[in-house]
This record gives structure tokens, sequence and C-alpha cells, in this order.
């Protein structure tokens, strides 16, 4: 790329850009394509089906976004009922924040229940994932050498609030080391069986790790745990939206969302999840008018708050099922594998994502052999407009890649073009 192109992409990519040509063309494909145009085509998996999809999301010009895992974008029925909903709370600021749209309210809730089969009794609407974490650890009034669980590959926002909350008066955390590389789900169920102890109270664990988009086996670990009396709260960051996800089958207690991740939710909204009969464990963060309601609901309440992004999440589920869960789900596996196809036997390229559906689905990482990953990156950004994760820890050295909704098999084969003139560089 020219020092100018690159000069240009640069600005244009920055706040302020002056959007050039294509981001109009792609608005007004969408204004015609209305979300109807995913009906009738639930079983419809073709690359054009999937552009259509890509269609609905306007990245800035010519970026190449492999980097979901750390923020996803909104498409545009997304865009516009938040839009909608902050022009009419700012139309009527009293009204709507405080009654106005209780039902509307509920009915997110209600789509997010469904999403993840459990009852609206068990669902509430928080801003992200960390917020969820710190409301789980704070919760607990554990003794001192009691003993929480949380894995080396913990994402700082599941790890930080046990240290400030628990550790900090004599709870003892204990960090078992994952395999980076495991064969099958046993494998990581055995990891945390030795870690347990007759003073171990709660596991905390993520559902996907953030570092190579590992899975971890949620179900099997909540029912080795429950025999022995231990609660398991899951960090769900990185799974909401991206693999199925039926709390009721996985079993845990606790789990916890950010749904602007893989749902494409407005940012600053997220999910709780406590199980019926253990919700009276959980005490909420802020307090305020309110909190003796005996519902879910008081572990949401923050006075005043952002009602339409909390709206735009009921666009964002809409989204999801009219592409439909199934499909979202596979589509994940279907680039995987077709981007791990072109690189696996490829010399240039290390994998460090296990291989199997049971344990990754549309985050892999892998290193460029020879190259510092931080500078992979900056080549590849620079080069070929792609932004991807580098990971560093557990001596990864590896670049994140997401393969989210509006990735097409082209952008892959772009991806991997690139990846392979960044080896050559
Ligand atoms: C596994 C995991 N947990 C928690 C978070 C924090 O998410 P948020 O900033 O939305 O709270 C992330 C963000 O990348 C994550 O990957």
């Amino acid at each position: 790329m020219k020092v100018q192109d690159r000069r240009q992409f640069i600005k244009a990519i920055g706040i302020g850009a002056t959007l050039p040509k294509i981001h109009t063309e792609k608005r007004l494909s969408f204004d015609q394509n209305t979300p109807n145009n995913f009906e009738g085509r639930k079983k419809d998996n073709s690359e054009s089906f999937w552009n259509l999809v890509q269609s609905q999301f306007v990245f800035a010009p010519q970026l190449k976004y492999f980097n979901n895992a750390s923020l996803g974008g909104s498409p545009l029925t997304v865009q516009q009922a938040t839009t909608t909903a902050r022009n009419t709370l700012d139309g009527f600021p009293s009204k709507y924040m405080w009654g106005g749209w209780d039902e509307e309210k509920e009915k997110v809730r209600g789509k997010i229940t469904d999403l993840f089969s459990v009852s609206a009794e068990e669902i509430a609407l928080i801003h992200n994932t960390t917020e969820g974490m710190n409301l789980i650890a704070r919760s607990f009034d554990l003794n001192p050498g009691d003993e929480v669980i949380l894995a080396d590959h913990e994402h700082t926002s599941g790890r930080i609030c046990w240290e400030v909350f628990q550790e900090r008066r004599g709870v003892k955390i204990v960090t078992p080391e994952l395999p980076l590389l495991p064969e099958c789900i046993e494998d990581i169920v055995e990891v945390y069986r030795r870690a347990i102890s007759p003073r171990t109270k709660i596991i905390s664990m993520c559902h996907i790790v953030n570092t190579n988009g590992m899975i971890l086996p949620v179900k099997e670990i909540s029912e080795m745990a429950h025999e022995r009396g231990i609660l398991v709260a899951v960090d769900g960051a990185q799974s909401a939206g991206m693999i199925d996800v039926d709390l009721k089958d996985l079993g845990c207690d606790f789990y916890t969302a950010s749904a602007h991740k893989w749902l494409f939710a407005p940012k600053g909204i997220g999910i709780l999840y406590a199980k019926q009969s253990n919700q009276h464990l959980l005490h909420p963060l802020i307090v305020c008018r309110g909190h003796r309601d005996h519902t879910i609901r008081r572990l949401e309440n923050y006075n005043t708050r952002n009602l339409p992004e909390l709206l735009g999440l009921g666009a964002a589920v809409d989204f999801h099922h009219q592409i439909g869960r199934k499909k979202i789900v596979q589509r994940g596996y279907t680039l995987k594998a077709y981007f791990r196809s072109k690189v696996v036997s490829h010399p240039a390229f290390l994998l460090k994502t296990p291989a199997s559906d049971e344990l990754s689905s549309a985050i892999q990482v892998v290193e460029v052999l020879g190259k510092e990953v931080r500078d992979a990156k900056t080549y590849l950004f620079e080069e070929g407009h792609i932004d991807c994760r580098p990971m560093s820890s557990f001596g990864l050295n590896a670049l994140r890649l997401s393969f989210a909704v509006y990735i097409t098999k082209e952008d892959v084969d772009e991806l991997v073009h690139d990846l392979e003139r960044c080896s050559r560089s």
C-alpha cells in the first residue's frame, strides 16, 4: 500500500472522517433490503445470503473487521431502533425514563429469556459482563480459608472482582492451569476436578476464553461442582450469540454476558442470569429506590439508566432470529473450518486454538511464524486494513481472529492472502 493511500485509510477511519460514497451505497442497499428480506431465506446458506447480512453492517470505509471478540458492530436495524428510542426519550424524558417504557422493557426481557431457554424471572438487564461478574463476586460472604476456583485464562473482568471483594478478606483464589490445546472436554474437566478441595465454594469460569477462543465445558463442570455443593458462575461475554447457550441445559447457577459482542446490540448493555433457586444469594451492586423488589429486577435498578440501549437490545435479538439462531451458530463453525483448512498445513502459520467443534467456534488464534505478534497486527492493519487483536499471554504470540456473521468467505480469502504477505514481509 502506498504511503498516501495508507494515510488516507487511517484518516478515513478517524473520528469525524467524511464517509466516502461506498458508505452511502451500503445504506441505500440496506433500505431496499429491509430485514424482511431474510424471510423466506431461512434455509439459504449461500454466500449471497451472507453478503446480504454483511450489507446490514456499515464499518468504516475499507475496514475489514475481524475483531468482534473485542466489540461487535450493530446492524442498521439495531442502530435505527436505538436512535428512534433516543429521540423518543429526548422528546419526553421524564415520561419514558420513569415508567413509560415498562412494557417495552419486559418485552426485551422476554426476548432474552427465549434466547437462553430460561424464565423472565431469571434475567436482569445490566450493562456488561464486567458488571455481572462484579455483582456475583461481591454478593458472597465467604469465610477466610474458603476457596474460589478461577482458571488462569479468566478475563480480568472475571478475576479482579474476586481478588478485590473476596481475596482481600482471606478467601483463597485457586488458579489451575488450563491446557492451551486440549484434545477433549475431559482434559479440561480434569483440571477443575483436581482444583476442587473440601473448602471450594464457587467455580467462576469463562464459557469461551478470550485468549485463544477455547470453549470450556460448563455443563460437565456444573454437574461435577453441584455433586459437591459448589456453585458455578459463568462469564459468557464471548458465548452469548456465538454458540448455542441453553442455560437450563448448561445447569450453571449464574451466567452473565455483554450483548454488544456477538449479539451486536448497542454498546453498554448486558445480561445477568441467576437460577431462581439461587437468586437470593445475589445483591445489587448499586442500591436505590426499588432495592426491596423481591424479583430479579432489583439487580438492574440504577435509577436513571441507558434505556435506549436496552430497547436496542430487543432489536438485536430480533435480528438474531431473523437470520436464525441455528444458522448463526453454524456459520461460525463454517467460517472456522474454512479458515482453518487454509492455514492448518501452511508452513508459515501455527493455529493455537483447539480444533474440535466442542472446543472452539468463531474465535481462532494463529501465529505467523517468525513474526512478533504486534508487528504482524500492525502490518495487517496498515497493509490490509484488517483489525484483529494481538494475543501475547500464555506465550501465544498469535493474532486473535473473530469470524462473525458479517464476515464472508471472500473476506477470509483476503485475510489469508494478507497473512501470507505478512509472513513474507
Ligand atoms: C471473556 C470476557 N469477559 C469479560 C469481558 C468484558 O466485557 P465488557 O467490557 O463488555 O464487560 C470480555 C471482553 O472482551 C471478555 O472477553
